[in-house]
């Protein structure tokens, strides 16, 4: 366990024969946009014969020698891609030492399902079920030592969850101690309210490795500069150390930008305690604070060394706050066409962000709705909450799509009085212009995308919203 995340990194998938990595591969290539290295196919090709043939003809420990060295070309690629390797490949040293900069991936199945899967196949090692299941406990301790995670078999959420360095678990702020990566000094930072109510969980979690606990303001007001300042001056943390941020969105943008900025950069760790916090602010590395000019303006982009989703931490949290994280994750419902849960849809988001770290390109589809929401929120001088903003966002956008907004019912969206040339103007200032047309984030046929609509049509769904 070296590895946190695949941020730029490959991704390798391995497995007992039968543990699904080609299928796993296929599932992840479509939702991260990488390309599939498949290293068996790789080798076939170079040798224009089948795996069975290359076996039988030169031997297994000559075929070994021939995957270690595919890997390694795979590996040396410099656009981040998913590795499919073959089930013996880790047992060969040099394919070992190979992956260590990989973010390596254990696919596990139980013997029973991986040899259903594999009997009858000319898989040479898969022909007889004794030396299957023999060979089965053999190679389980070597998974283990390769892999920075291990995900069950078919879970292609859960790969991607932990290719971006999130824990989905109920209870795990129990365990937080040890889902810290390393074992270096830890600052703990929360709200007020936060530290009051899980504060003492966390400290006991953590244990001999928490070294100061800092406490910030409730709410956006955590989000100014004086306080990273006053954190700056008080964290005694040398490089080796991690700053713990347990709260919502309004913590992690904070203590996570302290983080991106203390000794030029720290690890930290995400510990989300709101709704909008475990589906969207704590995850996808960006950190701001705000100031006078506006909201977020001043930050950085800095992927946190884990994101620690424990659900019930959610039961503490009041039902307004609530609200505003269903808004959040109902558009990430209609982005992905699906049901999504919590886990769901932080794993939907996680692969947008891994897709797109930067946000130049998909990871603005997250913007759903938020064109309107900005110009809404900015109107009532920032007197609506983000989440109701948000459900009258998702309202026009759906309309602009031709879908019926009547799936936002269970948000309730009501129309705001606010000025109506005070929302269109910051809608302009907001937005980038194409000559009269607006660019937006959309829902087609086939998912998101970005069009342009004209100003008009535009102005008139803003006006909609307004009461
Ligand atoms: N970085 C990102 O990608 C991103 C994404 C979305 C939102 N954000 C930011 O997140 C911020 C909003 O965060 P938020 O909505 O999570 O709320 P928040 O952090 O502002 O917290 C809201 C309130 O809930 C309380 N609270 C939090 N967890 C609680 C719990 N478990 N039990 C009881 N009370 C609890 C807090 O004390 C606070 O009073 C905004 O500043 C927004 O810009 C960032
Ligand atoms: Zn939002």
């Amino acid at each position: 366990m070296a590895v946190n995340n695949a941020l730029d990194r490959h991704i390798a998938l391995v497995g007992f024969m039968g543990a699904g990595k080609t299928t796993m591969a296929a599932a992840l290539s479509a939702r991260l946009g990488r390309p599939v290295f498949d290293v068996d196919k790789e080798i076939e090709a170079r040798y224009r014969d089948t795996i069975p043939q290359i076996f039988e003809a030169h031997g297994e420990d000559r075929f070994r020698r021939v995957e270690a060295y595919a890997i390694g070309a795979a590996v040396e690629r410099r656009h981040p891609s998913i590795l499919d390797l073959g089930g013996g490949a880790v047992t060969f040293r040099d394919t070992h030492d190979g992956l260590a900069h990989a973010f390596t991936v254990l696919l596990d199945v139980d013997v029973t399902t991986a040899w259903e899967r594999a009997r009858g196949s000319d898989r040479p090692l898969a022909q007889n079920e004794d030396d299957f299941r023999r060979l089965f406990d053999e190679r389980q301790p070597i998974y283990q030592e390769v892999a920075d995670a291990v995900v069950e078999s078919g879970d292609v959420d859960g790969v991607i969850l932990a290719a971006a360095g999130i824990h989905h678990e109920l209870g795990a702020l129990e365990r937080l101690g040890e889902l810290v990566p390393g074992d270096g000094p830890v600052a703990l930072v929360a709200d007020s309210t936060v530290m009051g109510i899980h504060g003492p969980r966390a400290q006991e979690a953590l244990g001999a490795r928490l070294v100061s606990t800092h406490d910030l303001p409730p709410g956006e007001e955590a989000k100014q500069l004086w306080v990273v300042e006053r954190l700056w001056s008080e964290l005694t943390l040398d490089r080796g150390g991690t700053v713990v941020a347990l709260g919502g969105g309004s913590v992690t943008d904070t203590a996570g930008f302290a983080a991106a900025t203390y000794l030029r950069g720290i690890p930290w760790v995400a510990v989300p305690t709101t709704l909008v916090g475990q589906v969207d602010a704590g995850i996808g590395g960006k950190t701001a604070i705000d100031i006078p000019h506006g909201k977020n303006l001043v930050g950085a982009f800095h992927w946190p060394a884990r994101v620690v989703i424990d659900e019930t931490l959610l039961e503490t949290l009041p039902d307004r706050e609530r609200r505003q994280g269903l808004a959040e994750l109902v558009k990430t419902r209609l982005l992905a066409g699906s049901e999504l849960d919590v886990r769901g849809a932080a794993a939907y988001k996680a692969a947008l962000c891994l897709r797109d770290p930067h946000d130049h390109g998909v990871r603005q589809w997250l913007n759903l709705g938020h064109t309107f929401a900005h110009a809404l929120e900015a109107a009532a001088g920032f007197d609506l909450p983000h989440g109701d903003a948000v459900a009258l966002g998702l309202v026009a956008a759906l309309r602009l799509s031709g879908r019926d907004p009547s799936v936002l019912d269970e948000l309730d969206p009501r129309p705001v009085a606010v000025d109506r040339d005070r929302a269109w103007a910051a809608l302009l200032r907001d937005k980038k212009r194409t000559g009269d047309a607006i660019n937006l984030v959309l829902l087609g046929d086939d998912g998101p995308k970005v069009e342009a609509r004209p100003a008009h049509v535009v102005r008139a769904a803003l006006d909609t919203l307004i009461a």
